[in-house]
């Protein structure tokens, strides 16, 4: 900026300003301002920005008769409303025009035959039109013209957001076969600026590789996500998500949930730890394959299962309705689909219940432990009922008593409940 000249003038000030259509500073801080100087730098401007006419505004104390106008981001489709300001204005007319220099409105009138753009507010000191159903091809530098001499103009900058399509997922097979390699590839159309893909297993982020195709002024952007599947992919949700500005309340995203077949795998699991003779005992089958081996195959020692009656399969389950030591030996489940075929085998063992002497020990043992408690406690009842028998007077506090003293809270709730039909037998066995 260069000053051009110091004039000091009085309340005249206003006709200076506007004749001249120039930016004047006041600048208290140079001279004495008295109630009726004013002191006035002129300036030339070498930027027509509004930034730059804001940033003048601010500093100091400035009267300007300048258009401004600010950037205006639309969303493509949307309205986007350009507004001209003008500070002090002598009802000089404003102006906008578009990008190609078309005329789009002088002061109140329409210039353009356009039914998308229309007069919002025009007065002498703003001149703001709306432009709807805004595409791609209105982006660009729009001009606000103040007809003074010579004629002031602020550009404003209309962009225009491309709202990306909703993105689509390629490359699945259905179903894809366990161990296969596949790559899915997203793609969403349209953005402008470039959207941001990204992926999510079951709800969780997984990484993929983008890539970003100009189309014109939008963008097509993909994103490939590669993957060896196995068994534990089936059934499991891939989403794509398109993250952009012009998304903001509602994502676009495609979700494709992956099929995967494999071949069974077998496991057998038996319901009891030791089969005793006569027991009834239910092996289980676990086959787990896609699609689904049903029904599995029970064999004994390589051949056919031998008694039928005893040994039922139900579903995938071998069931023996009662065990015989004849029926000891190898058992084989085996399950298949068109990927393969899968077995698993079960050593059976039939024990002899009266040859398993360890659990004949034990039994002894528990029952003579029973014995002794019970003993002990009809001991300790007869004792405690001739003690009642003997205190009538003291009767409820003994009731009380025999239960502190009981080795444990069951025969407590045995010694209270009991102690009054024993007293009262005692006591007459006593008398
Ligand atoms: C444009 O201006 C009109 C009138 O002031 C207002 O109703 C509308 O919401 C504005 N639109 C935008 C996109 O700012
Ligand atoms: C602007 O125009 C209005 C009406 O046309 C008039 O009343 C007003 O005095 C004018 N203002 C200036 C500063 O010329
Ligand atoms: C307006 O947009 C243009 C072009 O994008 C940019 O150069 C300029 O700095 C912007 N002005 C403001 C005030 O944001
Ligand atoms: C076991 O099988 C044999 C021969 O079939 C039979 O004689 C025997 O009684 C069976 N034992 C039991 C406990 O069922
Ligand atoms: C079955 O297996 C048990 C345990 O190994 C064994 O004691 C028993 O003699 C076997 N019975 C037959 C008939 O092989």
């Amino acid at each position: 900026m260069i000053i051009k000249k110091w004039v000091i003038f009085n309340t005249k000030l206003y006709f200076l300003l506007y004749s001249h259509a120039s930016l004047y500073l006041c600048n208290p801080s140079d001279v004495q301002v008295g109630p009726w100087v004013y002191l006035v730098y002129v300036f030339y401007t070498f930027s027509d920005t509004a930034q730059d006419q804001l940033k003048l505004f601010k500093k100091g104390s400035f009267l300007g008769q300048y258009p401004l106008v600010q950037n205006v981001t639309v969303t493509e489709g949307g309205t986007a409303n350009l507004t001209c300001r003008v500070e002090y204005n002598d009802n000089t007319s404003l102006q906008w025009s578009n990008p190609a220099q078309q005329t789009l409105f002088f002061g109140d009138k329409k210039a353009l035959r356009d039914n998308r753009i229309e007069l919002v507010r025009a007065t002498s000191s703003e001149l703001t039109i709306s432009i709807s159903d805004v595409s791609l091809s209105d982006e660009g530098r729009y001009t606000c013209s103040l007809f003074t001499m010579p004629i002031r103009t602020a550009k404003a900058y209309l962009t225009v957001l491309g709202v990306p399509a909703k993105p689509e997922i390629e490359g699945l097979t259905k179903p894809a076969l366990e161990g296969d390699q596949i790559t899915l590839t997203c793609s969403s159309q349209g953005s402008k600026p470039a959207a941001d893909l990204r992926w999510f297993r079951n709800e969780k982020e997984v990484k993929g590789a983008k890539v970003v195709n100009p189309m014109g002024k939008t963008f097509t952007v993909q994103s490939f996500l590669q993957l060896q599947v196995d068994r534990n992919d089936d059934g499991v949700a891939y989403t794509c998500r398109v993250d952009h500005v012009a998304l903001s309340q509602t994502p676009q995203q495609a979700t494709e949930v992956l099929e995967v077949h494999y071949a069974p795998r077998v496991e057998i699991n038996p319901l009891h730890s030791v089969p005793l003779e006569g027991q009834y005992l239910r092996l289980e089958c676990v086959s787990k394959g896609n699609p689904s081996p049903d029904p599995v195959m029970w064999t004994k020692d390589g051949g056919d299962l031998p008694d039928i009656e005893r040994m039922i399969v139900e579903g995938r389950d071998l069931t023996f309705t009662s065990l015989n030591k004849t029926d000891n030996g190898t058992y084989r489940c085996e399950a298949s689909n068109h990927l393969g075929t899968s077995s698993a085998e079960y050593k059976l063992y039939v024990y002899d219940p009266n040859a398993v002497g360890q659990h004949g020990t034990d039994h002894a043992l528990i029952g003579g432990v029973v014995a002794v408690v019970v003993f002990v406690t009809l001991c300790l009842i007869i004792v405690l009922g001739r003690y009642l028998a003997r205190h009538k007077g003291t009767y409820l506090t003994n009731e009380a008593k025999g239960a502190d003293d009981a080795p444990d809270a069951d025969t407590a709730i045995i010694n209270a409940e009991g102690n009054h039909a024993h007293a009262e037998e005692k006591k007459e066995y006593f008398i």
